[in-house]
């Protein structure tokens, strides 16, 4: 029998995925963000492509989240919400994404003039065309912006209560420091009572603190980031017993200086202590790399083999809000997969 050298690139886009920590105005390319502007006779403060992209040299989030903000001002009409989420999922169908829960930031556009309703009748339109097209799946989860008053997510969550059918969950995006989740807890009891899920980014450049504060007050089925809970053993543990999902984003904690260089990241450590890790790409746009890209990046810089690697996808579906019966198909999809590679299966 001949044996084949094991191919991390052809397996990571063999595998099915769900990407579950994706901010959708984070998926605006600068060539989209262009033609959509000069279509809406916005002006870009940058004056092409390159000098937009020559900008994106970030170093920490709220670096990052200034132009961020910047660049979702050429959103204006429904069709530029629909022509955004578009893109991404023509773009993952490919990767041999299956599933998605992505992230959408309201505030950014009410707060702007843009009707709450505008941007989600686009995203939403989107995502179901994108069913219909690819068998693409997904939910959605609408972020609060935490540097805004809890007063302010209120009045979203009320904007939000006619939609609730398209709405899977709430969230807390944008700047950690100084806004602890326990700022939101008002606005997510509400959510949940309404019968909305809960996630919330914790632990990114925030303390572990934040994470126990998101599961205890909040009420979270998962943490975004959450890469510092490792500074705290006893709620590693309580993570660990409880399965609480980690939506980790390799290349953004990399452009965001979470971690100096991707050898660096604790992602083989979070896995070794037993957490539920999964690997999503946050604002691909802006971080070089969609989802099959933050796979090959920690696959070659942490040396993960094909059962880590199917690992991190199994855990990707059992982190999900899909049925059960579906995440058992993938599951199974992904020993055979596993079970070819281990066998010195070519890919
Ligand atoms: N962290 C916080 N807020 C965000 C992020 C992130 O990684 N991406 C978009 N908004
Ligand atoms: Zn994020």
């Amino acid at each position: 029998m001949t044996s084949v050298t094991f191919n991390p690139e052809h397996f990571i886009a063999r595998m099915p995925k769900a990407e579950l920590h994706l901010h959708i105005e984070g998926t605006l390319e600068p060539e989209l963000m262009f033609e959509i502007a000069r279509r809406n006779g916005v002006a870009l403060r940058f004056k092409s492509v390159e000098a937009l992209r020559e900008a994106y040299n970030f170093h920490n989030l709220q670096s990052f989240l200034d132009i961020y903000y910047e660049g979702a001002q050429a959103l204006i009409h429904e069709q530029d919400f629909y022509d955004l989420t578009r893109a991404y999922l023509d773009r993952v169908a490919k990767q041999n994404v299956r599933h998605v829960e992505i992230f959408f930031d309201p505030q950014t556009h009410t707060d702007r003039g843009v009707k709450f309703e505008t941007a989600i009748k686009g995203i939403h339109r989107a995502l179901y065309d994108a069913e219909y097209l690819y068998g693409v799946t997904s939910h959605l989860i609408l972020c609060f912006l935490r540097h805004l008053s809890a007063d302010a997510a209120m009045k979203t969550l009320d904007d939000a209560l006619p939609f609730k059918q398209w709405i899977k969950a709430v969230g807390l995006d944008s700047s950690e420091m100084g806004n602890p989740p326990e700022k939101f807890k008002a606005v997510f009891d509400r959510a949940r009572h309404e019968g909305l899920l809960t996630v919330a980014h914790a632990g990114e450049e925030g303390p572990p603190e934040y994470i126990r504060q998101a599961l205890d007050l909040l009420k979270v089925r998962r943490i975004d980031h959450g890469v510092r809970c490792l500074e705290d053993p006893a709620l590693v543990e309580k993570l660990r017993q409880e399965r609480v999902p980690l939506t980790v984003c390799p290349l953004s904690n990399i452009k965001l200086r979470v971690f100096d260089r991707m050898e660096n990241h604790n992602l083989k450590t979070l896995l070794s202590q037993g957490l539920c890790v999964t690997v999503n790409s946050d604002d691909p746009a802006y971080f070089g790399g969609y989802l099959n890209e933050n796979y090959q990046a920690v696959s070659q810089s942490l040396y993960l083999g094909p059962v880590e690697l199917v690992q991190l996808a199994k855990n990707s579906f059992e982190a999900s809000w899909i049925p059960q019966a579906d995440k058992q198909r993938y599951y199974h999809e992904l020993d055979q997969l596993q079970a070819a590679a281990t066998a010195g299966a070519a890919y």
